[in-house]
Formats: C-alpha cells, sequence, structure tokens
C-alpha cells in the first residue's frame, strides 16, 4: 500500500507521523520503504538517527524528487508499503503521488488558519481523485490541546465535516512531548523505553485505521 502523507502547510506533523508509521509497520515485520520527497530531509535524518543508533528493525529510507508516481509504483514490486513524506507546499512531489497513492493523509492543526489551509487541499484531491479513483483522502487532526477545557478540535471536526472530497480520519493526535523525542531519537513512540501510553494510543488507533481498516 502506499500512503502519502501531505500537506500544503509545513510544520503540521507530516514527518512526526510518517516516520511513526514506518517504525510501526517494520515492527509488524513488512518491508517498508520511506520515501522522503522533502528537501529539508527530515525524514532522512530520522532514517539515519535510527542507523546510527542500531534500533531494530531498519527502516529503508529513500530521496525523491520532482515526479514521484513512476518511481514509487515501480517500488511497490520490492516493497510490501511505502510511505511518502511530502514538503510543506504544492509541489510536484505531492500532485504526482496522489496519482499513485492508495491513502492520503492530510494532517492539520485545530486552528482556524489550519482549516483555511484545506480549501486548496481538497481541490488537488479532487483533481487526482480523477485519475486515481482508488485513493482515499483522510484530514487527521495533530496536535490537538491536551487542555479538556479546549473544544478547538470538537470544532474543527464539525467545520471539515463539510468539506467536499475529504474524509475524517477518525483517529486524533495531541500535542505530546512523546512525539518530539521519538523522532529526535529515530525511534517511533511505541518504541521508547518510557512510553507515554496516551501517544502510543493515539498513533495506534491511526495505524489501525490505515493497515487494518478499523475505524
Ligand atoms: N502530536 C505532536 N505532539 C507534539 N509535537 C509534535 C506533534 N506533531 C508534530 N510535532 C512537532 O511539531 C514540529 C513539526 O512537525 P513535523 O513532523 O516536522 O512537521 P512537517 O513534517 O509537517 O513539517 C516538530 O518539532 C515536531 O516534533
Ligand atoms: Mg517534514
Amino acid at each position: 500500500m502506499i500512503v502519502l502523507v501531505g500537506s500544503e502547510k509545513g510544520g503540521t506533523g507530516k514527518t512526526t507521523i510518517a516516520t511513526n508509521l514506518a517504525a510501526m509497520r517494520a515492527q509488524e515485520g513488512f518491508d517498508v520503504l520511506l520515501l522522503d520527497t522533502d528537501l529539508q530531509g527530515s525524514a532522512t535524518y530520522w532514517c539515519r538517527t535510527r542507523d546510527d543508533a542500531k534500533v531494530a528493525p531498519a527502516v529503508f529510507c529513500a530521496q525523491k524528487f520532482g515526479r514521484i508516481d513512476d518511481e514509487a509504483a515501480k517500488l511497490t514490486r520490492k516493497f510490501d508499503d511505502i510511505i511518502i513524506d511530502s514538503g510543506g507546499r504544492d509541489s510536484e512531489e505531492i500532485r504526482s503521488s496522489m496519482l499513485v497513492a492508495d491513502r492520503v493523509y492530510i494532517p492539520i492543526s485545530p486552528s482556524q488558519f489550519d482549516l483555511w489551509s484545506l480549501t486548496p487541499m481538497a481541490a488537488m484531491v479532487k483533481k487526482a481523485a480523477v485519475l486515481n479513483p482508488k485513493m482515499r483522502a483522510c484530514i487527521l487532526l495533530n496536535r490537538a490541546s491536551t487542555n479538556p477545557s479546549v473544544t478547538e478540535a470538537e470544532e474543527a471536526r464539525e467545520v471539515i465535516g463539510q468539506l467536499n472530497g475529504l474524509e475524517m480520519s477518525s483517529a486524533m493526535l495531541r500535542d505530546r512531548i512523546a512525539f518530539r523525542r521519538a523522532v529526535r531519537d529515530g525511534l517511533s513512540v511505541v518504541e521508547m523505553k518510557q512510553k507515554d501510553a496516551k501517544a502510543v494510543d493515539e498513533i495506534q488507533t491511526l495505524y489501525q485505521e490505515i493497515y487494518h481498516g478499523q475505524k
């Protein structure tokens, strides 16, 4: 399966989500390729850190820029799973990845500015869906407040419910230090020595939704 983690906005959690999913997929015994299509190369740094720390299982990582579709389609013969991490802008990388992706996850924070950024993303998905009708595109709320009195996430769900062509993931990640620490150390939150049970639970809900079709 090809999963694209993409959005037109930087800093929404694409690399955090892509790296966590890649490590979890590898842990389940699948040959997974993390395809880094962002010039900033954060996913590549994560892989290097993981290799240097000799974390098992290893996660293969490759960088690819420009058109992604042909190469990604070829790579599905070699790998069980491909997870594409994109840069935070409208790019050839995102648009071409959408031509071959089975799933697109669009992480956003539940703030109004991020919600506005969804309109061009929805248009991009709609265009790609003509050529790739099997693709399912989901919005994923990330960095939601852990403060129960902040209702932004619930409000965001209501606004997003009205957007055309985009589904809403039943998973939601909250703003947790564990997500920052795991990425720094080349890990997923499920591999940390001192685990944050809530972070683990949140990412597992997402993982199950993608790979085991659980809602
Ligand atoms: N759920 C989260 N909780 C805490 N920090 C997060 C979370 N998601 C992302 N971050 C942090 O936010 C920053 C941007 O995330 P990143 O994954 O690099 O975004 P992107 O790849 O979209 O630019 C990083 O410092 C990352 O550690
Ligand atoms: Mg990134």
